[in-house]
């Protein structure tokens, strides 16, 4: 095969070596339009596991590449005038000159053809081609030729950015944080060789232009940077080796995704590699990576399907398959890291104090969790630990070490919750007349039971008609009453756990048949007349409601006010207003449901004006020292719908109102929504609205072990957690979590001493085998 690498970055010189080296009957060139010495950037990071790859692909090049790096393993955050350090984080770094050379010299040595100085115009230069590499980097000139195919989707990031180089030699990957009158710098350094570090300093657009920095020549705006950080860069000036960028040189990340990533062009195949096909930013450092790994992956795919030009077309089909799901799965976490660093200057450094700052900043693709920290730095992790419990003024564990964060009490008014889980409100559907039965008793006798400081039996609905289904649990009467008043007797009698109640009105989304007869399908006998926002369906065959009009609202504020009454009669300790998932006060909230022209539709404050109406006559009523949550859809997921910008305002709007926690769940608003699920998926939304908007928040969705709800608390992205599926799978949750992760302070009941003692033992028993050294044949 001829094969002509279009780019000699990372992935066209070591996929070039590769392909060479697998069968040097290809011919390969590399075409570069710099000399062999010249590049951009400084250096670059790796991580262990790209580097394990590279031992078993080249040994040659990973063994170079490995005596030229600079390996440290710490961490260190300057940040308000500390320098907090944690080690265990295991990066190498190595300059991307250096690392350019050593891949072009094995190049040289396999027979690798390199044309340098030679700027490619058009992939039809080279008509002999089998294989064309578009390996041309993130400005691709043959990626924007063939647009229409690869339809690249560039998304430009608000941030600025300058990648610069010191010959101050950190020991550290260090974060430093400098305040200015306009906001918040950020450097990102980190050595890679024996007297140089990258620097890159980032920051908002609006703090950028506040100093002027666009008007800056380069040198000028390095002079700034150098001035900023003169502590940290203790004495050393700051370089650039980007001349040829014009201006100030900042640039703005670029994410890209790609549609498809190869094409036939009349005579050759022709396929995108490295960044031309994608990028990740430079927040987690996985952009030679991901090049590298492209590289590898390819080959492999000749070398399982076949090294001959008719296979081509079958390999590259292979290729973008595989490769597709883990660029996915980093370009994921790279949006967080980078997200993170774009909000962090107003949402986390204007408040977090330092200890949660590093917490967070560690933390922020959630692909760390606390566990892994621990593995990491157990020392740092248990002194975070303590310092986070001794706020939360947990008593100390019983064996001495400190309280994990999830477990560390929290009191909001005058309820005091002996640790930061939830269980949170699942229908049930198997209510008659709306009247809990000993089915609710022993189903929220049991989780109370389970370890959960608080549980929340269902959506409650707060007239016959505000039901979502004929099973839903309902309080407009006596009978009612009382059954609620056994079960929250009992809560408080036999088990530590506090009992909270979710009131709600179906709205649009009433008058549906029970889960496992048709979730969401219009019941066929004994339906009622539907209220929502707007006369819009849910479903299109789903019967239409009626918009709301003053007297019905009225009405409905009197059953909300008196189902708020009986709920403090009865005990419950904590009152929950469900103005999510598309029922009525959501429907009210999104613009996708509600198209009033009345003073209820429209703005955020008019589409808020009802349920703002209903949570202050609630509040009202429902005594000073309980509190009150909202619970709140935080993206429609639905392109015109509300986003987390649009709840951060309504939960503004429900904090000045009296709200004490905002509890964030998303989306059920519309039928046709496009959720993009994954671990702890709503919990960026809580994190938002609890740090941007400084009101308390519980984080719900996929938080479903000890890890998740400690990463969660300790990285201040929610005060609680709420966790509902796990709960229904294992009314014991708290308790096994508890026993798990070794935190000997979880009560259990005791009754259940026995059983506590037989979990903890075989949970013992399995780690001693997992660590057990596999036994020899005899
Ligand atoms: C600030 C910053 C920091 C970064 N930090 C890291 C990090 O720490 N770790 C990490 O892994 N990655 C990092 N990256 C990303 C990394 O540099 C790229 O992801 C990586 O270089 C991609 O390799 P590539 O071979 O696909 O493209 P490139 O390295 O961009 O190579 C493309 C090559 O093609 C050449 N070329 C382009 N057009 C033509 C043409 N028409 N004719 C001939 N030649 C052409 C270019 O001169 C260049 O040499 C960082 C990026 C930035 C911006
Ligand atoms: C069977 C079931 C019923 C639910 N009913 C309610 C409800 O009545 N009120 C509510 O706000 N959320 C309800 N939810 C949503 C959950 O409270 C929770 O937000 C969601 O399941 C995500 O959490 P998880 O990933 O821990 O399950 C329900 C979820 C399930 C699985």
């Amino acid at each position: 095969m001829r094969i002509v690498c279009i780019g000699g970055g990372p992935a066209g010189l070591y996929f070039a070596l590769l392909m060479k080296k697998q069968n040097p009957a290809h011919h390969v060139t590399v075409v570069e339009r710099n000399r062999p010495f010249d590049t951009f950037g400084w250096g670059v990071v790796f991580s262990d596991a790209t580097m394990q790859s590279m031992r078993q692909w080249d040994p040659e090049t990973a063994a170079t590449i490995e005596d030229a790096f600079n390996h440290w393993d710490d961490i260190e955050l300057v940040f308000k005038g500390r320098k907090i350090r944690t080690t265990g984080h295991g990066f190498v770094g190595i300059g991307r000159k250096k690392m350019l050379n050593i891949l072009q010299e094995r190049c040289l040595e396999l027979g690798v053809e390199l044309v340098f100085e030679r700027e490619v115009q058009d992939d039809g230069e080279f008509p002999e081609a089998d294989l064309i590499i578009s390996s041309d980097g993130v400005n691709s000139r043959t990626r924007a030729k063939y647009a229409e195919i690869f339809k690249p989707d560039m998304l430009i990031r608000p941030n600025r950015f300058i990648w610069l180089g010191t010959e101050k030699r950190f020991d550290a990957f260090t974060f430093d944080f400098q305040r200015t009158e306009h906001g918040w710098f950020q450097a990102h350094i980190y050595r890679f060789d024996d007297k140089t570090s990258t620097f890159i300093v980032e920051t908002t657009d609006e703090v950028f232009k506040a100093h002027g920095i666009d008007k800056m020549d380069q040198d000028q705006s390095i002079a700034f940077c150098e001035k900023l950080f003169a502590e940290t860069l203790d004495g050393h000036s700051l370089m650039s080796n980007a001349r040829h960028l014009r201006g100030s040189a900042w640039l703005n990340f670029g994410r890209l995704i790609c549609e498809k990533w190869s094409h036939f062009n009349g005579n050759s195949h022709v396929v995108l590699m490295g960044d031309s096909a994608h990028t990740a930013h430079f927040a987690i450092g996985s952009g030679t990576k991901l090049a590298i790994d492209d590289a590898i992956e390819l080959t492999n795919q000749f070398n399982r399907i076949g090294h001959g030009r008719e296979n081509i077309a079958a390999v590259l089909e292979a290729y973008e398959e595989v490769r597709r799901i883990d660029v996915a799965r980093i370009q994921n976490a790279a949006r967080n890291a980078m997200e993170w660093f774009e909000v962090v200057g107003h949402r986390y450094a204007d408040t977090l104090e330092p200890e949660q700052f590093m917490y967070s900043m560690l933390t922020r693709s959630q692909r760390i969790s606390h566990e892994n920290l621990r593995l990491r730095d157990p020392v740092w992790l248990e002194g975070y630990e303590r310092w986070f419990a001794e706020r939360a003024g947990a008593p100390a564990s019983p064996n001495g070490h400190p309280v994990p964060p999830m477990f560390t009490p929290y009191s909001v008014r005058g309820l005091k919750l002996a640790n930061r889980i939830v269980m949170s409100p699942m229908a049930m559907y198997s209510a008659t007349d709306g009247v809990p039965d000993d089915f609710h008793l022993v189903h929220i006798g049991a989780r109370a039971m389970g370890g959960a400081a608080l549980v929340f039996p269902e959506m409650t609905c707060v007239s016959p008609d505000a039901r979502i289904t004929p099973g839903c649990l309902g309080l407009w009467n006596e009978e009612q009453k009382e059954a609620f008043r056994r079960m929250v007797a009992f809560v408080h009698e036999k088990t530590p756990a506090k009992i909270g109640i979710q009131l709600g009105h179906a709205g649009r989304k009433g008058a549906t048949k029970v889960a496992w007869e048709g979730t969401d399908q219009p019941v066929e006998h004994g339906g009622w007349p539907l209220v929502s926002a707007s006369a819009i369906p849910y479903l299109p065959h789903s019967v239409v409601p009626r918009a709301a009009t003053r007297e019905d609202m009225d009405r409905i504020t009197a059953d909300f006010v008196r189902a708020a009454k009986w709920s403090d009669e009865v005990g419950f300790d904590i009152l929950e207003l469900h103005c999510a998932h598309g029922y009525l006060l959501s429907a009210f909230l999104s613009p996708l449901t509600n198209t009033r022209d009345d003073e209820y539709g429209g703005s955020h404050e008019n589409r808020a004006r009802y349920p703002l109406e209903v949570f202050r006559a609630i509040r009202a009523v429902w005594p000073a020292d309980k509190p009150i949550s909202v619970r709140l859809s935080t993206n429609d997921w639905h392109e015109g719908g509300n986003t987390p910008e649009d709840a951060a305002v309504f939960a503004k709007m429900f904090k000045e109102a009296g709200a004490d926690l905002i509890d964030c769940s998303a989306g059920q608003v519309v039928k046709d929504e496009h959720p993009v699920y994954g671990r702890m998926w709503q919990t960026p939304f809580s994190d938002k609205i609890r740090n941007e908007i400084q009101v308390p928040t519980i984080a719900v969705g996929a938080i479903s072990e000890a890890d998740h709800a400690n990463s969660v608390i300790a990285a201040g992205r929610a005060d609680l957690c709420a966790i509902a599926r796990p709960h229904l799978a294992d009314p014991a949750f708290v308790l096994h979590e508890a026993a798990k992760v070794g935190y000997a302070g979880q009560v259990w009941p005791k009754q259940y001493y026995q059983g506590r003692v037989q979990y903890e033992t075989g949970l013992a028993r399995a780690a001693a085998v997992a660590a057990a050294p596999p036994a020899g044949k005899a």
